[in-house]
């Protein structure tokens, strides 16, 4: 049996991980955030995968933490493949790094662009590009699954030096802010109290308090909130007010929540 964790916020991880499994056969997706706690994760499958989002050109945090719980073995394949708008920077570099201090190995690792879920810098793109997006990454997956299928090793996919370099940078100023930024969500006069927000979370960070989300300041920065809520009614600052929402178009909102 081959093991695939996938940590996903707007459903495009999910959708990659779902394909490859399809390609695979014989693999069990299991989601990181039905697993958030802090035990030791024993798993001895011959093969595992790991597909989650890019996150300040670095590794989500939940998906970091999560890494670290695993028991990891020599002899077990491991792979990933990430999903980033633009640029990974070193993500698979540092997920090989987690496993290496414990006798493991990235064995190989793909880098997957899919459309940017990151309302805060700007809205989702038209139908056409995303459509477009969708094609190249199912062109894309057919080749990873000859790689993974044949438990074959790759050069992990980075981003060049330079950018690897300004991506550590950032991602070390900014990391630690990341649980406390959803001060910065608000909600408008649309909300009707649906509670998707709080279900949808997946960290349970947002309480519904008076009919209203209430933030705790434990966020991932997953834009699962922003993007899911059926009257676009959560705002992150200004300036979405007037952006356009992404959510992957392939993916059941049912099969976000954990
Ligand atoms: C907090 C945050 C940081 C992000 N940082 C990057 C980044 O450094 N590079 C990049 O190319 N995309 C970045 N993105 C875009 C996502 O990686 C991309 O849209 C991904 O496919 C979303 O996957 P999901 O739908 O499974 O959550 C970021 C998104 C978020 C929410
Ligand atoms: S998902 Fe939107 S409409 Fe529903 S409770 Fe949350 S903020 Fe309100
Ligand atoms: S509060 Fe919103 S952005 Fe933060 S982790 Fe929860 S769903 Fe994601």
């Amino acid at each position: 049996m081959k093991m695939i964790y996938y940590f996903s916020g707007t459903g495009n991880s999910l959708w990659v991980a779902k394909k490859i499994k399809e390609k695979l056969g014989d693999t069990k997706l299991v989601s990181i955030s039905s697993l958030v706690g802090d035990s030791i994760i024993e798993d001895n499958s011959s093969t595992i995968g790991f597909v989650f989002p890019v996150y300040i050109w670095n590794i989500p945090n939940i998906v970091r933490r999560f890494v670290k719980r695993l028991n990891v073995n020599e002899s077990t394949y491991y792979f990933s493949v990430i999903t980033c708008a633009s640029s990974q920077g070193s993500t698979l570099l540092n997920l090989d790094r987690l496993l290496k201090r414990r006798n493991g190995k990235l064995s190989s690792g793909f880098a997957l662009k899919m459309p940017s879920n990151y309302i805060v810098l700007g809205g989702a793109e038209g139908k056409e590009k995303i459509n477009q997006c969708f094609s190249n990454a199912e062109m894309r997956i057919n080749d990873i699954q000859e790689v993974i299928g044949k438990n074959k090793e790759n050069k992990l996919e980075t981003s060049n030096f330079f950018m690897r370099m300004i991506g550590n940078i950032i991602y070390k100023f900014s990391i630690s802010h990341i649980n406390k930024m959803d001060k910065n969500y608000w909600v408008n006069e649309k909300c009707n109290e649906c509670k998707i927000c709080e279900q949808i979370c997946p960290v349970d960070n947002i309480k519904m308090e008076a009919g209203k989300p209430k933030w705790l300041g434990h966020c991932e920065q997953c834009m699962s909130c922003i993007q899911y809520c059926p009257q676009e009614s959560i705002q992150y600052g200004k300036n979405t007010l007037k952006r356009k929402r992404y959510k992957n178009p392939r993916i059941n909102i049912s099969e976000m929540m954990k």
